[in-house]
């Protein structure tokens, strides 16, 4: 974890990854040097990254200690008595033993009423992260099948409540939030990292796939596009180094071979305090993962 904290790793990550080329492109990204996978429950795709993770073991391309693998408590199985089996029925999916790190991943719970998908129907907030999910989580390291417990999608209030619990037995080790030039997070990463809580960013690309406003094109930025000119590097490559540099993990998502060797070729170049500068500076803010409170 500590390796993490200094986020030598930059990993490629499968959500919204077909469940065909999820398999092909965990294999393809170990293959590459890649050694940390995002996983969530949610992305609905463990079983196929297992099998994927599995075969490279098998080939004696890496070991299961190499890899750092983290997943996501998913939001309906919030509640104290749900939290084991969740993590269980993870690892049976990624047919691993243990988990490196796993999230709560949101701070408000679901009431499991039949789908995990949202609906009108079905979403009804419930507050448990302090007297629930967490707690069960806590656990979950003293039994092994999980190293490290951590958080996404919480803010500083979530976080001073959480670490103001009187009982709170595991800080948690990592908040994985939404960040990219266009809500770089400032604050709340200088006062999760003054926490002594690492900070991951997702969707740092902006996430292209995404539907958003028009004029929200990070990778087509034309600062970004000229710093990227200069450096002799993509678009891309700039905005992971961007994180890189203020000491964020960072996880961009591909199933595409070439986007997944450039975006681990990050580490050849430094930009300079003025190109962070400009970069955090940028007038436009955009958040895509809406449903953040
Ligand atoms: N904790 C949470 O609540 C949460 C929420 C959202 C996401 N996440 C995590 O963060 C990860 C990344 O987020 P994301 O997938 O939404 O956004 P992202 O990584 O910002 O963007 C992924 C998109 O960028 C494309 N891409 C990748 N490399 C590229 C390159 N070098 N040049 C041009 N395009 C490139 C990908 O296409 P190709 O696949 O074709 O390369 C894909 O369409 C997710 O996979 C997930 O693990 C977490």
């Amino acid at each position: 974890l500590r390796n993490f904290n200094n986020s030598i790793f930059v990993f490629l990550v499968s959500f919204q990854s077909h469940l065909e080329k999820a398999k092909d492109s965990v294999k393809f990204a170990i293959d590459a040097g890649y050694r940390l996978f995002d996983c969530a429950y949610m992305y609905q795709n463990e079983s196929e990254v297992g099998d994927a993770i599995q075969e490279k073991i098998k080939e004696g391309a890496v070991t299961r200690e190499d890899l750092f693998i983290i997943s996501k408590l998913w939001c309906t199985f919030h509640e104290k008595s749900l939290v084991k089996e969740a993590c269980q029925n993870t690892l049976t999916a990624l047919k691993l033993d243990y988990l490196d790190l796993y999230l709560i991943h949101w701070p408000m719970g679901f009431k499991l009423i039949c789908s995990i998908f949202l609906t009108p129907f079905t979403l009804f907030f419930v507050n448990t992260f302090l007297s629930g999910s967490l707690c069960a989580m806590e656990d979950l390291v003293e039994i092994g099948l999980v190293k490290a417990i951590g958080i996404a999608n919480f803010n500083k209030n979530q976080i001073e409540q959480l670490l103001s619990k009187p009982d709170l037995k595991y800080k948690p080790a990592n908040n994985q939030i939404e960040s990219h030039p266009y809500l770089p997070q400032e604050e709340l990463i200088k006062y999760c990292q003054s926490k002594g809580i690492s900070v991951t960013a997702y969707c740092p690309l902006g996430s292209p796939q995404w539907p958003k406003p028009e004029d929200f094109s990070l990778l087509d930025d034309p600062q970004i596009k000229e710093i990227a000119a200069k450096h002799k590097k993509t678009s891309a490559q700039v905005v992971i180094r961007f994180q890189v540099q203020r000491n964020v993990s960072v996880i961009p998502k591909s199933v595409t071979p070439h986007h997944i060797e450039e975006n681990l070729k990050v580490f050849d170049f430094e930009l300079t305090e003025k190109e962070m500068k400009t970069i955090l500076s940028f007038k436009k803010r955009h958040r895509i993962s809406s449903i953040t409170l």
